[in-house]
């Protein structure tokens, strides 16, 4: 009888190694999808915008990205079999407002930054047991300012642009080195799966 007992324990804890070992390992999973993810759209969308900047100035790039934004990160996600999103507090596409789960994530980036000085790498939520989410958070850099910064000083033209593209716009008034908001990546388990296949090979 005190056998079976003993045997029994020690198989349960084996079981709730094991479970623990997995959690931490998709977790490690989706931290490597949603770094490949977001660095992957950040190199789409970043020299995209500067050739706009360079070939018809920030009237052109405006155009460029209320066009091209949201197609190029659809087809990001296409490729890598994730759904992306770019979120933020203060908004400029309505398609882009916050869930409450994002709403989640921008708050522990605020508050990380007010609390330690800078921003954390990433974030991890479990949605479910099929679906994570893994969040990279983005800062104003000099580039960014030309159509986020200071409305006072922003170009007339390019702000009356902007405002006649998204008249309820949320997206200016930020300062170099500000927390913009984040990159989104969704991450199945099919996902996951997929990944781990792909790197065994
Ligand atoms: C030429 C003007 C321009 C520049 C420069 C620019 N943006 Fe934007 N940004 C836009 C427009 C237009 C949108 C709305 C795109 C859409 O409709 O999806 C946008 C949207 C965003 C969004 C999605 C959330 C939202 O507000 O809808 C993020 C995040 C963002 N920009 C960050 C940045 C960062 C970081 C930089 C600097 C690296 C930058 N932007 C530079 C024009 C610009």
């Amino acid at each position: 009888m005190k056998k079976i007992v003993a045997v029994g324990l020690l198989s349960a804890s084996l079981l709730v190694g094991a479970v623990a070992h997995e959690a931490e390992d998709i977790k490690k999973e989706v931290i490597e999808i949603g770094q490949e993810t977001s660095k992957k759209l950040l190199k789409t969308l970043v020299p995209e915008l500067k050739k706009a900047m360079k070939e018809g100035g920030p009237l052109k790039a405006v155009e460029v990205c209320s066009k091209k934004a949201l197609k190029l990160t659809e087809k990001v996600a296409k490729e890598e079999g994730v759904e992306i999103k770019r979120t933020s507090f203060k908004y400029r596409n309505p398609k882009n407002a916050p869930d409450k789960y994002e709403k989640e994530a921008l708050e522990y980036f605020e508050k990380e930054l007010k609390e330690k000085g800078e921003l954390p790498k990433y974030y991890v939520q479990k949605i479910n047991e099929n679906e994570y989410r893994y969040y990279m958070p983005l800062k104003i850099k000099g580039v960014c300012l030309t159509c986020h910064g200071d409305p006072n000083h922003m170009d007339k033209k390019l702000l009356a642009k902007i405002k006649e593209l998204y008249p309820n716009d949320k997206a200016t008034g930020y300062k170099l080195g500000d927390f913009r908001g984040v990159i989104r990546v969704t991450v199945t388990k099919e996902a996951i799966e997929k990944h781990e296949k792909h790197h065994k090979e």
